[in-house]
């Protein structure tokens, strides 16, 4: 089984894949994680404190402990995993280990997204309650490890098993102590339009942090952070990383000691954030995705894919092949109407489009985006028929039919906000700050979050819709509930979180059916929060092909291909201005969920057929793209060139993608060694071309690039 415990149970292994997660129970009953890394064979790992500190220092003994759940005030220094102040006004916690119990399987978190398992032996977990005995704070560190992989999810249960208030100032989901140096820093940094860059830089001494404080996941950074070897590649290396399930304010750190030694760590952000617990009450963290690859990046990525694409994606379209969509945001923006809706899902219908989404601008009276959040009630001067007329057409033509919303946003021009000023997150005394000419509504508060419960549900009731597109496009300011007591304030934006979280939980379950697909300004909210509820989130509002290989690849890092939106648009590009070709705005777009952002009708005739031969493509590779093992090849944040493969787990069927942006004289073709194929097989094309499997991986393929802004596919089957 995962979770083995010695026979002293004083040691803890939590082991599967080629992972070893071990605790250890100290003489002194103090909760430390010894080893983190490739597997150990049970029962072989024995904790000597001579290994963590020297016996010969004027430092504390305690200061270099591997602790699992480091709190405040008896010996550690570094940032803490609990922090709690007393009603005496000190913040001292010593945490000492109580009990412990193992059960199959993964209970549930409640109210917040988590991991979950499909039978009790996919993963066993291990729950451990520490104490401090002085204030009766309790916390329950909660390990699911699953056997396949050796990833381990966590997050903490904090009680307040005491007489007198607590409050809680910082909680970390995970704080990982790593008997390592020489390591490498690798997050996911951006922008809006150029989210998730992949950066990879030496830690350096004293503590590297990562944060935001936006009450979203942000465009900034993604709550993800890594630790490599040095020498660590795509294929080879040591990988140990954390990502958090959680869509508000994070924050992730990595500290490097004055011996050198590394510990990664990340939860909520302490800058926004602090929890009154009053006697008996608990907080419940969110949860922390804790994965170690051998293999390189590819090796940690392909672990968060199967993880985040089988075990938090849930429901209807987990498992089924995602429709060509068209979406008619670039191609009309607000100055639509019916008539030329309808125009252009004729086109789209003709190619072979499955799914037409109506973007923006279809409720109140919002020709711009300054007014009518909030009012979803649909605008009839541009849809005389309403969205029951329309969505019938659409069917009508053959085509499913889907709605943009933005429901955690309200206009100060709207009904609702006249008749609810006070709904949205503000400071009395103080003004709001607009952003994109729109404030927040306050999701902490029940009333609000039944109101868009019962708005969003009643539009999805009135008409045939298939799919959201649920958009979020501006970050907090004032973020603060009237609502809340003083001493409750700062609980808001974790209490948002709370609130949109039973928000999806209500209306994702009463319409089962419905593909929902989140979206923040592009991907400011590509988060394993958001894909708890909805499995694909739109990647990033550039959709400029040539960037869009950094961004699909930088993304890859944590999520499968299968999460993100990919969207062929017109040229000249909207974002960057360039122009590049359809053949290689569709290649790139295939290696994600696919659909059409452009307005079909101005297309030519000859597009229109090569569009057309597109789809019928990503048809044919949709199922291999969304569910094969992807490897990345070649990094666009490296040079000129891309690659990537996916290969079925059966080995039978790979797609191998490669793109050159600029093009570079005299140099010798490109050759790229593909990875994961089946060794003593022939792979062949289809038009009859073969490969053996083994000089593909050993010698490589060349590969036929001229040009700029040009890709290449090749579409291999075993014999
Ligand atoms: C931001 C999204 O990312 C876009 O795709 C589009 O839906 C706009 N919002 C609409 O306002």
């Amino acid at each position: 089984m995962p979770v083995f415990i010695s026979s002293d149970q004083r040691t803890f292994y939590l082991s599967g894949g080629n992972t070893a997660y071990i605790l250890h129970v100290d003489e002194d009953r103090r909760l430390l994680c010894p080893y983190w890394g490739s597997r150990l064979p049970d029962d072989t790992f024995f904790y000597d404190p001579k290994d963590y500190f020297s016996f010969i220092s004027f430092d504390l003994p305690v200061l270099r402990l591997p602790y699992d759940v480091p709190a405040c005030g008896t010996g550690w220094y570094g940032t803490p995993a609990v922090a709690a102040l007393n009603a005496h006004g000190d913040d001292v916690t010593d945490l000492r280990v109580v009990s412990f119990r193992v059960v199959p399987g993964k209970p549930s978190l409640p109210g917040l997204p988590a991991l979950y398992a499909e039978s009790p032996e996919e993963a066993e977990t291990l729950f451990i309650l520490l104490e401090d005995t002085l204030t009766g704070l309790q916390a329950e560190s909660c390990y699911t490890v699953y056997a396949s992989s050796g990833a381990v999810a966590r997050s903490l249960n904090i009680r307040n098993n005491g007489p007198e208030p607590l409050r809680l100032t910082n909680v970390r989901s995970a704080s990982v102590p790593l008997w390592e140096s020489n390591l490498d820093l690798i997050h996911l940094k951006g922008a809006w339009a150029r989210e998730r860059a992949v950066i990879r830089t030496p830690p350096g001494e004293g503590e590297y942090r990562i944060s935001s404080a936006r009450g979203a996941s942000g465009h900034e950074e993604n709550p993800f952070l890594a630790l490599c070897d040095k020498n660590a590649d795509e294929f080879s290396g040591r990988v140990w990383a954390v990502s958090l399930i959680y869509s508000g304010s994070f924050e992730a750190s990595c500290t490097v000691d004055n011996a050198e030694h590394a510990r990664l760590g990340i939860g909520l952000n302490p800058a926004v954030f602090s929890w009154l617990l009053n006697p008996g009450e608990s907080f419940r963290s969110p949860e922390a995705v804790l994965v170690f690859s051998a293999d390189g990046l590819n090796g940690m990525s392909q672990q968060y894919h199967t993880l985040y694409r089988g075990r938090l994606a849930r429901g209807f379209w987990r498992d089924r092949s995602r429709p060509v969509l068209i979406n008619n945001w670039e191609g009309t923006y607000f100055g639509f109407t019916e008539e030329r809706l309808l125009a252009i899902a004729e086109k789209a219908k003709e190619i072979g489009v499955e799914l037409f989404v109506l973007d923006d601008g279809w409720f109140g009276k919002r020709d711009s985006d300054n007014c009518s959040l909030g009012d979803w009630v649909v605008d009839r001067r541009k849809l005389p028929s309403g969205l029951s007329g329309l969505s019938e057409k659409m069917n009508a033509l053959g085509l499913r039919f889907g709605l943009w919303f933005e429901p955690e946003m309200v206009s100060p021009d709207s009904d609702l906000y006249r008749a609810h000023p006070d709904w949205c997150l503000h400071v009395p005394g103080r003004s709001r700050t607009e952003a994109r000419q729109q404030l927040i509504l306050d999701l902490s508060r029940p009333e609000v979050q039944d109101y868009i419960i019962s708005a969003v549900s009643g539009v999805l009731s009135s008409a045939s819709i298939d799919y959201v597109k649920w958009d979020m496009n501006r970050n907090m300011t004032e973020a603060f509930s009237e609502t809340l007591p003083p001493e409750r304030r700062m609980e808001t934006q974790h209490r948002y979180m709370l609130g949109l979280y039973r928000v999806l939980e209500a209306i994702t379950s009463a319409f089962p059916h419905v593909l929902f697909e989140s979206c923040s300004g592009g991907g400011g909210r590509f988060d394993p929060g958001m894909l708890y509820y909805m499995p694909q989130t739109w990647t990033s509002d550039d959709t400029d092909a040539a960037e869009r290989l950094k961004l699909q690849y930088g993304t890859s890092f944590v999520y499968p291909a299968s999460s993100m939106g990919a969207h062929v648009s017109a040229v000249p590009n909207h974002q960057t201005g360039r122009s590049t070709s359809l053949r290689m705005r569709g290649d790139v777009a295939l290696a994600g969920n696919f659909g059409f952002e452009l307005d079909l009708t101005q297309m030519s005739p000859e597009d229109l057929t090569e569009a057309a031969a597109l789809v019928s493509r990503v048809k044919s590779l949709r199922d291999l793209t969304r569910t094969g093992t992807f490897w990345r090849l070649l990094s666009p944040f490296e040079g000129t060139e891309t690659a990537w493969a996916f290969v079925s787990a059966d080995r039978k069927e790979v797609l191998f993608c490669a793109y050159r942006t600029l093009s570079v004289p005299h140099y010798p073709p490109l050759r790229v060694r593909l990875r994961g194929l089946d060794p003593g097989v022939w792979y062949k094309t289809e038009d009859g071309a073969a490969y053996h499997g083994s000089v593909l991986m050993n010698h490589g393929l060349t590969v036929p690039l001229k040009g700029d802004f040009t890709s290449f596919i090749l579409h291999l089957k075993a014999e």
